[in-house]
């Protein structure tokens, strides 16, 4: 275990909060058996109460340690994709505290893809509830530095792993009421998930579960988001300019998974009014980009 790895499961054990690096986003962890560690992570984001966090552990074999009545397609997916940006929505075992689950009896589970995010969670021993290290309704931090930048001293640890390569957060697929449904596109293809089961499985619109990105605006910049058709960007742009606004306009590099978070931040720190951003082609990682960017742009 690093010295850095150490310091902050000591600061978990505590009941403290440590930000770490995942595969997708960075998190805000706090120890998912105690209550009070994890009504501070709401406290600090903002968070309302009734949204549920996702928890973290080690290993898809402990699975059955977290989760009751596991199907075997939620098995399957859990052995070939854990560790992975994946979470599965199961019914809760006992011990899982009810605060990090929103009072819900289900339960958000993840192995994260992060060799920092791994040996915390071995070295930690229990599960470390986190959602992403963010304000409430903000853009996702995928450096160490943006979650200084939001968090600052709210936080009593900031593990460094460098950017985080996917980008976008986990996909969710929940299985809390049978089959399979992805409640938000993420870091693991629909295509895949779909191969690995050998069915389809639908991506549900806002529904009974409360999940937090499903609401109108989220992972939103400071500046107004507007979405441009395809080809049209660049008059949407000069358009904006003509008419005296000061507009930041993205191209698809600048929105592919991995830059999406930081292109959003750069753009908000330049000051302008508005970010034109072009929506990629739904496909792969394009269909979480595309969620991400329509949420961005939701009414606020
Ligand atoms: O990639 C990720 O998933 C990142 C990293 C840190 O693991 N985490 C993340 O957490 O994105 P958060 O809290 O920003 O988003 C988790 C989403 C929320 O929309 C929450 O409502 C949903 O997961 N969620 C968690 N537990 C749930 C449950 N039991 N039922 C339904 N939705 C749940
Ligand atoms: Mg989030």
């Amino acid at each position: 275990m690093s010295e850095p790895v150490a310091r902050a499961v000591a600061i978990l054990k505590r009941g403290g909060l440590v930000a770490f690096p995942t595969e997708t986003v960075y998190g805000l962890g706090a120890d998912a058996a105690s209550d009070a560690a994890v009504a501070r992570i709401y406290r600090v984001k903002g968070r309302p109460a009734g949204h549920p966090v996702i928890v973290h552990i080690d290993a898809a074999a402990k699975l059955g340690d977290w989760a009751l009545e596991v199907s075997d397609s939620a098995r399957i997916l859990a052995a070939r994709f854990w560790p992975g940006p994946l979470t599965l929505i199961l019914k809760k075992a006992p011990r899982v505290a009810g605060v990090a689950t929103g009072g819900q009896d289900t339960v958000g589970l993840r192995v994260p893809d992060h060799p920092v995010a791994l040996s915390l969670l071995r070295s930690f021993g229990g599960g470390v509830a986190a959602p992403s290290a963010n304000r409430f309704g903000r853009v996702s931090p995928t450096t160490a530095e943006h979650v200084r930048q939001d968090l600052g001293g709210d936080v009593d640890f900031i593990l460094d792993g460098g950017p985080c390569s996917i980008g976008v957060e986990s996909t969710i697929v929940d299985f809390s009421s049978g089959d399979p449904v992805i409640l938000r596109p993420g870091g693991l293809t629909k295509e895949r998930l779909e191969e690995a089961l050998g069915c389809s499985v639908p991506v549900k619109g806002v529904g009974l579960v409360r999940v937090s990105g499903q609401l109108e605006s989220h992972y939103a910049p400071r500046a107004m988001v507007l979405i441009a058709p395809p080809a049209d960007s660049g008059r949407m742009a000069d358009d904006l300019r003509s008419k005296g606004k000061r507009v930041a306009l993205l191209g698809d590099k600048d929105v592919a998974a991995p830059l999406l978070y930081a292109s959003l931040r750069r753009a908000d720190e330049s000051g302008v009014d508005v970010i034109v951003v072009p929506l990629p082609e739904e496909e792969g990682l394009g269909l979480a980009v595309a969620d991400r960017l329509r949420k961005a742009a939701g009414k606020r």
